[in-house]
């Protein structure tokens, strides 16, 4: 039986989005099918509503979500229905090289659902980062569905699968953020406070947090942040040299996706310490850099898929830390909308007086 709902479509590039009615099959072999609760505004439905990931329009938006599992299909035994879930858009393959070698937090084989939700007449959606979850219903790999302590909101917990991870994850995991460590992070929205968060988690002295936007750097504060840096007045590079004795920054987190922030953040590091890029960049982008500084300075230019993220590993222990109070997600939700509200929230992530906009359904 297939299921009727109602969904945010995107059409075309840059067209509005659109609440269509779309079609979700029943599970198929290792499929899950997920009553969707919440599901975050993040950048990168943006970026597939502008074109600016792939063509394949139609887009199913929403990929940042926390449901309970409705349905399974045949051989899916690491959840069930009633469980309260996160979506994960790495359900890892553990037979790639990645995972044959240990580690699947780099799985070069992760998967989705193999059937095709639809259109009403039959037209195949892409959902995004094969989650489509602005949507009532959606039908994922069982694998992208990671069990979590159903005392957290539904709200909190959507932000694990894609912002709030991939910020948290690129400080502690891909950065590998230690006590006493000075990092700064370069753009404060969803996934750059969420950066500052995982910093301040891993014991890092000194967290400076730059954006063009003054409460975005208000926020990244409150959440941690020992410094704050306008780079729309103030030169970030020597701003963030300045705060580490001349140095530069142990670790810096790129959190924008330009070149220009790139730049910035390459040369505000100290000699020998990382890089990270968790910013997405789109196709026309260049980067140019003197080849003998990226020499001459030594360290580690990373970039940060997820957060480098093992969901399994990670959502339940980020959910128990939010639990205890130590960890605080609810801080991430500034507004919640309706499904119909998606549009207005992306022009909201433009005004910049958001964090996250969350669909609660
Ligand atoms: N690597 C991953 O796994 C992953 C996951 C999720 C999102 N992302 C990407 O991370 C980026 C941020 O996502 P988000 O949801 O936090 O977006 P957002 O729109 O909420 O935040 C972007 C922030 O960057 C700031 N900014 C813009 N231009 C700047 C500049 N020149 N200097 C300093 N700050 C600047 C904005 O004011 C805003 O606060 C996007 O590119 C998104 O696609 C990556
Ligand atoms: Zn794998
Ligand atoms: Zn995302």
């Amino acid at each position: 039986m297939a299921h009727q709902v109602r969904a945010v479509v995107a059409r075309g590039k840059g067209a509005p989005v659109s609440l269509e009615t779309i079609v979700v099959p029943d599970p198929g072999p290792g499929e899950a099918l997920v009553k969707v609760e919440a599901c975050g505004v993040c950048h990168t439905d943006l970026h597939y509503r502008e074109g600016g990931i792939n063509d394949d329009f139609p887009f199913l938006l929403g990929h940042e979500a926390a449901g309970v599992v409705e349905s399974v299909g045949e051989g899916v035994t690491d959840v069930a229905p009633g469980d309260f879930v996160i979506l994960n858009w790495r359900a890892v393959c553990g037979q790639c090289r990645a995972c044959l070698r240990g580690r699947p937090w780099y799985c070069f084989d992760t998967h989705n659902a193999r059937q095709k939700m639809t259109l009403a007449d039959g037209t195949e959606l892409s959902p995004a980062l094969g989650i489509g979850a602005f949507a009532e219903k959606t039908l994922v790999a069982a694998g992208q569905c990671t069990k979590v302590d159903r005392a957290a909101s539904a709200a909190v917990a959507g932000l694990l699968g894609c912002g709030v991870m991939a910020g948290i994850g690129a400080a502690i995991n891909t950065g590998n953020v230690g006590r006493g460590d000075s990092v700064a992070v370069i753009g404060c929205g969803g996934v750059g406070a969420a950066a500052v968060v995982g910093s301040h988690l891993a014991g890092a002295a000194k967290i400076i947090a730059v954006d063009i936007d003054g409460h975005k750097l208000e926020t990244a504060a409150k959440l941690g942040a020992t410094h704050t840096v306008n780079s729309r007045e103030t030169d970030p590079v020597e701003a963030i040299r300045e705060l580490t004795g001349g140095f530069g920054a142990d670790v810096v987190i790129e959190a924008v996706g330009r070149p220009e922030t790139y730049k910035q953040a390459f040369y505000a590091r100290d000699l020998a310490g990382t890089v990270v890029l968790v910013g997405v960049p789109t196709p026309e982008m260049k980067l140019e850099l003197p080849l003998l500084d990226v020499f001459g300075r030594g360290g580690a230019l990373k970039s940060s898929w997820y957060g480098d993220c093992l969901p399994s590993r990670d959502f339940p222990m980020l959910i128990d830390l939010h639990l205890q109070g130590r960890l605080d997600l609810d801080a991430f939700v500034t507004e919640t909308i309706a499904l119909d509200e998606v549009e207005k929230a992306f022009e909201r992530m433009h005004h910049g007086d958001v964090l996250r906009s969350v669909v609660v359904l």
